[in-house]
């Protein structure tokens, strides 16, 4: 009885043990590890007295612990009562944990059970996927079988998000948002992007000068050439406009609104107040002639009928979404430039000429490869099987899309920041889609271009220091990113001019 006692207290032991010494837990969930670490000293507290004084109550406490441990591990391993051919690895809680707090999680778990596994994200069941052409073909030989995967925000948008829409209204919105967030209608605004970011780079170096490190925070600075960008391509606004100033007053509520939450009462008056104000703005856009290409005179040129309540929500949205992304991008950028600045001369000194991508897009390509872009989620919503492992229903599939991106078979030393690799060769959509593929690739490609364009272009006329940083940081939740870490801090030494506030 005393060595199963043991080996029963001893494995649960070990199960909190583990994360309570996880470094990672610690530095990104500092909370979490504490609760784990109190979990740890109470637990072993209990089984010590118990051990001293009640031998039948540490009995109990065994029984109760095996039982824990038993639905754990029917639960981490379904295979054993489903008796199919469900993909290898397990559902555990300790994998789910180790998935937030280590880059490389997917990819080590791919090493050990092969390109399609099993793994739990909390309570979810998902199956992983490296390798963008057997994620391309599975996506493509069972669409009718899968679905993207909605946050609860799309309910409350009419019609729901264009990433989540049913098939017949993607059907219908989707080339029209390819038109409206198309080339012409981005380099419309090119100027302001040129413009408002010229500005806020001059900003951040003065602000620097003023901090005894010259170390600026960048990410206020980005989120503002961001934010005026998306403003003037979607919906025709600039910052001299009053209704923009309205427009950046209301869209404070929906800013301010975590989206893996339905709607507060205060993101709905957020979203309606918009929602008028686009009107207002599409009145009078139609008034004005020549009026500015945007993504709303764009859509009222395609169709009479547009923009409908459908297209405005989708372009508030959008614009909630995809400026993350973006501002996302461009830390990253930093923090690329921060540990290889021998990029920014190459950027300043660049030759390139003809068709091929020049520094500018090597740097932002290499960027995407390896540290922005990560996955893709779709949910199983009819069981199927493919390359004989069992997709059963209800469980979410995701394509790993930086673990593909690590393929060393396809890029020569993954773990290298080399955006020559991008002048080298050409690679194909199944090999580098850091903007999806298929009917639901991003619509921004030319956007997030022509905004980290304007920002390298204005970057390299300053002297450049990346003067702090850290290790990357992830949020709690599976569909978080990473993020470069918030200790992030630029120093611009300035061609001298003064700033504009
Ligand atoms: C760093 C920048 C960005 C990255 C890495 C990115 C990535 C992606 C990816 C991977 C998808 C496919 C999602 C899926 O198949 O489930 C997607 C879809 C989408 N993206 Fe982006 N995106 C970026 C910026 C933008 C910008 C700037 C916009 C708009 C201005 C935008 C608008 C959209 C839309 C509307 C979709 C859904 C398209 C559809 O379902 O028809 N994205 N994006």
């Amino acid at each position: 009885v005393t060595i199963v006692e043991v080996a029963v207290l001893a494995v649960a032991t070990t199960s909190i043990a583990v994360l309570v010494l996880d470094r990672s837990v610690r530095r990104l969930f500092p909370r979490a590890w504490a609760g784990l670490a109190v979990a740890l000293i109470v637990w072993l507290a209990v089984v010590a007295t118990l051990t001293a004084v009640s031998r039948p109550g540490l009995a109990v406490l065994t029984v109760a612990t095996a039982l824990a441990l038993a639905a754990v591990l029917v639960r981490a391993r379904p295979e054993i009562w489903r008796g199919r051919a469900l993909p290898p690895g397990a559902l555990s809680p300790i994998g789910s944990m180790r998935a937030l707090t280590r880059r490389d999680f997917y990819l080590e778990q791919a090493r050990r059970h092969g390109p399609v596994f099993k793994m739990a994200q909390y309570r979810h069941k998902v199956i992983c996927v490296v390798g963008l052409e057997r994620a391309h073909r599975l996506i493509r030989e069972r669409s009718t079988s899968l679905r993207s995967s909605p946050l609860p925000f799309t309910h409350e948008i009419a019609g729901g998000f264009l990433r989540y829409m049913d098939t017949d209204r993607h059907r219908l919105y989707a080339p029209l948002f390819r038109r409206a967030l198309g080339r012409p209608v981005v380099m419309a605004g090119a100027d302001v992007t040129a413009e408002v970011t010229a500005r806020e780079l001059a900003l951040l170096a003065a602000d620097g000068s003023a901090t005894p490190t010259g170390g600026v925070r960048p990410g206020p600075y980005l989120e503002r050439i961001v934010f005026a960008s998306f403003l003037r391509v979607l919906f025709g606004l600039e910052r001299t406009d009053a209704l923009a100033a309205r427009f950046s007053d209301a869209y404070r509520g929906l800013a301010a609104h975590q989206l893996e939450a339905s709607l507060s009462r205060g993101a709905q008056a957020s979203l309606a107040e918009l929602r008028e104000i686009v009107a207002a703005q599409g009145e009078r856009l139609r008034r004005t002639s020549p009026a500015p290409l945007c993504s709303l005179t764009e859509l009222a040129r395609i169709d009479a009928a547009q923009p409908d309540a459908v297209a405005v929500d989708n372009l508030l949205f959008v614009l909630r979404l995809s400026t993350a992304n973006v501002v996302s991008l461009l830390h990253w950028l930093l923090d690329a430039l921060g540990r290889n600045p021998e990029w920014l001369e190459r950027m300043r000194g660049d030759q390139t000429t003809g068709n091929e991508p020049d520094v500018i897009e090597r740097v932002v390509m290499e960027t995407l490869r390896t540290a922005q872009s990560e996955y893709l989620f779709r949910t199983v919503v009819e069981e199927f099987e493919h390359d004989g492992s069992l997709y059963p229903r209800g469980w979410q599939v995701r394509v790993c899309v930086w673990e593909s991106h690590q393929d060393p078979a396809v890029f020569e030393r993954p773990e290298q920041f080399c955006p020559d690799r991008f002048q080298r060769r050409d690679y194909s959509s199944s090999e580098y889609s850091p903007f999806g593929w298929g009917p639901h690739a991003c619509n921004g490609v030319a956007l997030t271009s022509i905004i980290c364009r304007a920002v390298l272009t204005e970057l390299v006329t300053y002297d450049v220091e990346v003067v702090a940083g850290g290790p990357p940081i992830h949020g709690a939740r599976h569909w978080n990113h990473w993020q470069p870490s918030p200790e992030l801090r630029v120093r611009l030494t300035a061609p001298a001019t003064t700033p504009v506030r």
